[in-house]
């Protein structure tokens, strides 16, 4: 008797040791819901095919928004937390221009009634980015989840995270080398351009006072120029531009054929030319046997992994906006 209770005792010690072992090296993989919540992302695909259906402009906005989720603090949903004991990111200046936070707490209320606990608010924002890029006709790719959620969200960590379209190519390159992202990503991942608007403000420096000089972006084709001067007046703080005209509510290699010919809207869509490995990658995505939409989701997937909590770190926050 004595025996098989100290025997018992030791399984019940080395399997709690191996689930702490378990949850220690805990990693993102996809279909991470498969046993605790099999329907996730069917759930979210549904929701999402609403939404899209009847609010398509809303595709750029969240798929922006798992990008400044992931560069700040990780891919951990602190862009998504209204008040903490900061100012949170929502209210900083590159953040203001974000749309679609009631879209996640509609996909995420989703969630909760199927499988409460279970689903993170990082993973549903990567399950949405996804979902909204297939939904515009671009790539499909598997989607690593397992992300838990941080409860820390401060506006002044956006600086230096979250650069403006007025970054240069060197700006970029150092800090998507320090998020363990390359040349080839930041490429890949700017074809993100190919959905959704600018404020004037983010680029009418190129039509005005470019660089101080009170003349428009030598590197930006005249005639582009002269079209959105139309469009967008100096001081102009309301005015949207789309970044791909033409096909703005389609995921394509459009994007990267405008860059080419000198009218990327962005200092940093232009910046891409600068720099012979960057325009390499551009002028590829512009074949005929581009490889935009595979790299496109390769990108995704590695930005996806940045400084993210799983195991027992963080939580599953229930509602998206505030903490437990
Ligand atoms: C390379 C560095 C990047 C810079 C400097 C940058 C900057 C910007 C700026 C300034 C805007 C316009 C904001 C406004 O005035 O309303 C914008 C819009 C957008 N960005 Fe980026 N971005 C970058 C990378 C990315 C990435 C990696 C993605 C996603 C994969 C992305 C997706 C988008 C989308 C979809 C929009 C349109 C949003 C809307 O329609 O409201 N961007 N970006």
């Amino acid at each position: 008797m004595a025996t098989s209770k100290l025997f018992s005792c030791l399984l019940v010690q080395s399997m709690l040791l191996l689930l702490v072992l378990d949850a220690a090296n805990a990693e993102l993989k996809v279909g991470f819901y498969s046993k605790a919540c099999p329907n996730a992302e069917k759930i979210v695909k549904e929701v999402m095919d609403q939404v899209m259906s009847v609010a398509p402009s809303l595709s750029g906005p969240l798929l922006r928004m798992h990008f400044h989720d992931c560069f700040v603090r990780g891919c951990d949903g602190s862009v998504l937390l209204n008040d903490t004991v900061n100012l949170p990111e929502k209210i900083a200046t590159p953040n203001l221009s974000l749309r679609g936070f009631t879209t996640i707490d509609r996909v995420k209320a989703a969630l909760e009634k199927a499988c409460p606990g279970i689903v993170s608010c990082s993973d549903t924002l990567a399950l949405v980015a996804r979902d909204v890029v297939v939904a515009m006709g671009g790539p499909g790719y598997d989607v690593e989840t397992g992300r838990r959620d941080g409860n820390v969200s401060n506006a002044f960590e956006t600086r230096g995270n979250l650069l403006p379209g007025t970054a240069n190519f060197t700006e970029l390159k150092s800090l998507w080398q320090a998020k363990g992202l390359d040349v080839k990503d930041l490429v890949a991942l700017s074809g993100g351009h190919t959905l959704g608007t600018s404020h004037c403000s983010s680029f009418s420096d190129r039509l005005y006072n470019f660089s101080g000089t009170g003349r428009a972006d030598p590197s930006m084709d005249p005639n582009y120029v002269a079209r959105l001067k139309l469009k967008c007046k100096p001081n102009d703080n309301t005015t949207l531009a789309e970044l791909d005209p033409g096909s703005v509510r389609t995921f394509d290699g459009q994007y990267f054929t405008l860059v080419a010919k000198r009218r990327g809207l962005l200092t940093s869509d232009a910046a891409l030319l600068v720099d012979s490995e960057s325009k390499a990658y551009v002028l590829q995505f512009t074949t005929k046997g581009s490889t935009f939409f595979k790299d496109f989701g390769d990108s995704m997937v590695k930005m996806g992994r940045i400084g993210v909590l799983t195991g027992n770190s963080g939580s599953i926050r229930k509602v998206c906006y505030k903490n437990n």
